[in-house]
């Protein structure tokens, strides 16, 4: 059972993985506190909960017949559809031996997985964003970082511009922003927070990759899709350029997406990757871009476990609230709502 004071949203596709971890043999996840069974039939993958209604042992222990999984205790087999085809030692099958299978889909190499009621799947609500299927756009897929901290930890920190300058003072932030002022607001479920920094110091990220020495004008537009997903906008252009908003796409512009997939209410997978407008043919500018991410997230896992651990431990103060919270702010109450329309006592139980 979900631990009861961890708001986790069901009817949500999420990530279970880059279509790259799966393939015949089983693999095994562990979303909202399910285990789960995936593997592929006929190129498509499947998703059981991994726990046999037997004897509860992990179906992942059992083995494969043909596009079936058959338990590694007593043998019930298990059909594609979930439904229980054999029962070792009788005929007939009791109504009750059946496995849950979640829906899956396939898009853009990623296996996304449906973790609510079954008949509110509809794959048109999947995550999608136009410059995926751009080619005048690269995309490469990142890490599956994992971190010990409660997924609304870390999507507070993926609406939260006003954190890089003090965590990534070497990649993805300087002290010229530290005093620039975050605007946040909603778009239906979506948080959008949003700076820019005219005329200032290129960060170390695009000295490294974008080449700026002078002066550039430099945005983060953080785009929050509530519950899990975060896509930041980041870029800079030429100072002398003095571009608006709406022509950053001139400039070298990056989106980072984070796919948060939670586990457990101290656990969350983030699957990150990336989105580039240059050097779109140049691989390794891919990898260096990833190898930057990479050093920058991991400044960011070092942040987030140590607020974890810190917030386990007793404590008789509120936390103060701050002008740069507003994105956070903001999700926390869509989240209190999508909540309270799963489950409409919830709100009152807050
Ligand atoms: S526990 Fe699975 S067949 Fe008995
Ligand atoms: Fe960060």
């Amino acid at each position: 059972m979900p631990s009861p004071d961890t708001p986790y949203i069901r009817n949500h596709w999420y990530v279970a993985g880059w279509s790259s971890e799966f393939g015949e043999g089983f693999t095994t996840a562990t979303i909202l506190e399910q285990d789960i069974v995936l593997y592929r039939t006929d190129g498509d993958v499947v998703a059981f909960q991994d726990r046999c209604p037997h004897r509860a042992l992990p179906l992942s222990m059992g083995k494969r017949i043909g596009d079936a999984i058959q338990c590694g205790y007593h043998g019930l087999t298990f059909g594609p559809d979930g439904g229980c085809i054999r029962v070792p030692g009788q005929k007939s099958i009791p109504p009750q031996a059946w496995v849950r299978r979640y829906p899956t889909h396939e898009r853009h190499g990623i296996v996304w997985i449906w973790m609510g009621e079954d008949d509110l799947a509809d794959p048109a609500d999947i995550f999608d964003l136009s410059q995926l299927s751009d080619s005048a756009w690269a995309a490469v897929q990142g890490d599956a970082l994992k971190f010990r901290s409660n997924y609304l930890n870390v999507a507070d920190n993926l609406c939260d511009p006003a954190h890089v300058s003090f965590v990534h003072p070497t990649t993805l932030g300087n002290a010229s922003s530290e005093d620039v002022p975050v605007k946040a607001k909603r778009n239906g479920r979506t948080v959008e927070v949003s700076r820019w920094i005219r005329d200032g110091e290129p960060i170390g990220f695009f000295r490294a990759y974008g080449g700026f020495e002078g002066h550039v004008d430099r945005w983060h537009y953080y785009y929050l899709h509530s519950p899990c997903i975060a896509v930041i906008d980041f870029g800079s252009a030429d100072a002398a350029l003095a571009l608006p908003p709406e022509r950053r796409s001139e400039g070298v512009q990056i989106f980072a997406l984070h796919f948060m997939t939670p586990v457990d209410a101290t656990t969350t997978i983030d699957r990150w990757m990336h989105i580039r407008n240059t050097a779109i043919d140049d691989a390794s500018a891919g990898a260096k871009i990833s190898d930057l991410l990479r050093i920058a997230f991991a400044e960011d896992k070092a942040i987030l476990e140590a607020v974890q651990r810190t917030e386990l431990k007793p404590s008789d103060r509120e936390p103060v609230r701050v002008a740069i919270d507003s994105g956070a702010n903001i999700y926390r109450r869509i989240i209190r709502e999508m909540l309270a329309e799963e489950t409409p006592h919830a709100e009152a139980a807050e």
